[in-house]
C-alpha cells in the first residue's frame, strides 16, 4: 500500500504515520526528517535544505526529487510507503506517480488530516525532539518522561535530549502555513480528480485521530 498523509504543518502527520507504520508493517517517508538529519551532518546538500527550512520556505523541487527518488529505492520501501509531508507541490505529486509506476504501483489514498491554525501553532510551540532518536513529545499532549532529559526508552544515546525545531518559533510556523495554503493545499485536487483523498478530523487525542483514520481508509 502507497499512502499520503497529507495536512498542515503541525496536523498531527508524524505522529500518525509511526502509530501506521506499526499497524501495516511499511516504513514512514517524511522528507522532512530526511532534511533534518541531512542538515545535522553537516552535509552541503544539508546546508541548502537549512537555507529554506530555517525560513518557514518549501525546498526547491530539484533538491527534494533528488531525495525521493534516493529513498524509494531503499529495500525497505519494496511493498509501500507512508509519505508524510511528500508531495508539497503538483510538480512532486506527478514526479511520485511518476517514479510509482516504474515499481508497478500507485497511491492507493491521500489521508488529509484538518487542523485549524490556532491549534497548529499550539502544537508547534510545544513540540519537543529528542536529538538522539527523533521521538517526538508536546509538553501538555504528550509529555516527556519527567524530567526532560532523564530515561526514555531505546533513545540510542541513553536518554532523551529534548530540543525545539528552530521553524517552530510562531512566526515562522505561520509562514510555513502560508507556503502551505499557496503551494501546497492545491495538490488535494490533484488527488480529488481520482477520488482518493480521505478527509479526517485531526483534532481530538492521537487515538481518536487513528481511529477515524483507520475508519477513513476502511481497515
Ligand atoms: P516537515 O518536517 O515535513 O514539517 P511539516 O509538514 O510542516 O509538519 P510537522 O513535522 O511540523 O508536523 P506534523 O504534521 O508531522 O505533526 P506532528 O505529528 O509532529 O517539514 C519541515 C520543512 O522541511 C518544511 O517547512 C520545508 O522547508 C521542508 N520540506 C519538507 N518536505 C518538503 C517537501 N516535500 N518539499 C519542499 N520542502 C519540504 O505533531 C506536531 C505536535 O503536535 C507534536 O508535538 C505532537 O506530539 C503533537 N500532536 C500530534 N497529534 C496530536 C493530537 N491529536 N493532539 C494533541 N497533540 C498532538
Amino acid at each position: 500500500m502507497d499512502l499520503i498523509l497529507f495536512g498542515p504543518p503541525g496536523a498531527g502527520k508524524g505522529t500518525q504515520a509511526k502509530v501506521l507504520v506499526e499497524k501495516f508493517g511499511i516504513p514512514q517517508i517524511s522528507t522532512g526528517d530526511r532534511m533534518r538529519t541531512e542538515r545535522a551532518s553537516g552535509s552541503e546538500l544539508g546546508k541548502r535544505f537549512d537555507d529554506f527550512m530555517s525560513q518557514g520556505l518549501l525546498v526547491p523541487d530539484t533538491l527534494v526529487l533528488e531525495l525521493i527518488g534516493k529513498v524509494l529505492d531503499e529495500p525497505s520501501a519494496k511493498r509501500g510507503a507512508i509519505f508524510d509531508g511528500y508531495p508539497r507541490t503538483i510538480l512532486q505529486a506527478e514526479a511520485l506517480d511518476g517514479l510509482l509506476s516504474e515499481k508497478h504501483r500507485k497511491i492507493n489514498a491521500v489521508v488529509s488530516l484538518e487542523v485549524p491554525l490556532d491549534i497548529i501553532v499550539e502544537r508547534a510551540a510545544g513540540r519537543r525532539m529528542c536529538e538522539g532518536c527523533g521521538q517526538v513529545f508536546h509538553l501538555i499532549y504528550n509529555p516527556p518522561p519527567s524530567g526532560a532529559g532523564t530515561d526514555a526508552g531505546s533513545c540510542p544515546i541513553g536518554h532523551c535530549k529534548l530540543v525545539q525545531r528552530v521553524d517552530d518559533q510562531e512566526a515562522v510556523v505561520r509562514k510555513r502555513f502560508l507556503e502551505y495554503t499557496e503551494k501546497t493545499a492545491p495538490v488535494l485536487a490533484f488527488y480529488e480528480k481520482r477520488g482518493l483523498v480521505k478527509p479526517v478530523d485531526g483534532l481530538g487525542s492521537v487515538d481518536e485521530v487513528t481511529q477515524r483514520i483507520l475508519k477513513a481508509l476502511e481497515i
